[in-house]
């Protein structure tokens, strides 16, 4: 769902500046995992990740997606960067709603999307192994 990022209306403050410069947004050449999902609103959800000894050394996503979509995006990536595989695997939806303090109710299935790749990910890695 692509929406104006100037779209003030219906986002706090917080999470527009977030969405203007959201971080770990990017692909990667040569990752270790990466996964892609196509939400059910059409919203597109890749994630990239580097793992070293267990541990997530470095992350990206990237998104088509509206601003909640960037956000979520940009939170789950922080709340799994410099976590084991396994710790990694507790981040939930929950976790990236509360982390971003405001999201609107009716776009909590981004946090949705974005966590459900970032375990796809962690699956293809684990898949690799
Ligand atoms: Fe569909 Fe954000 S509006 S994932």
């Amino acid at each position: 769902m692509q929406e104006n990022i100037n779209n003030l209306d219906v986002y706090p403050e917080h999470l527009i500046t977030l969405a203007k410069n959201p971080k770990y947004m990017g692909r990667m050449n040569a990752p270790d995992a990466s996964a892609f999902i196509k939400g059910p609103c059409g919203d597109e959800m890749e994630f990239y990740l580097v793992i070293n000894n267990g541990v997530i050394e470095d992350i990206k996503f990237h998104t088509s997606g509206c601003i909640a979509t960037i956000v979520c995006g940009s939170v789950t990536a922080e709340l799994a960067i410099g976590k084991s595989i396994y710790d990694a695997l507790a981040v939930s939806p929950k976790n990236v709603m509360d982390s971003l303090n405001g999201l609107p109710q009716d776009h909590c299935h981004c946090s949705i999307l974005a966590v459900s790749t970032l375990y796809r990910a962690l699956a293809d890695y684990l898949l690799k192994k």
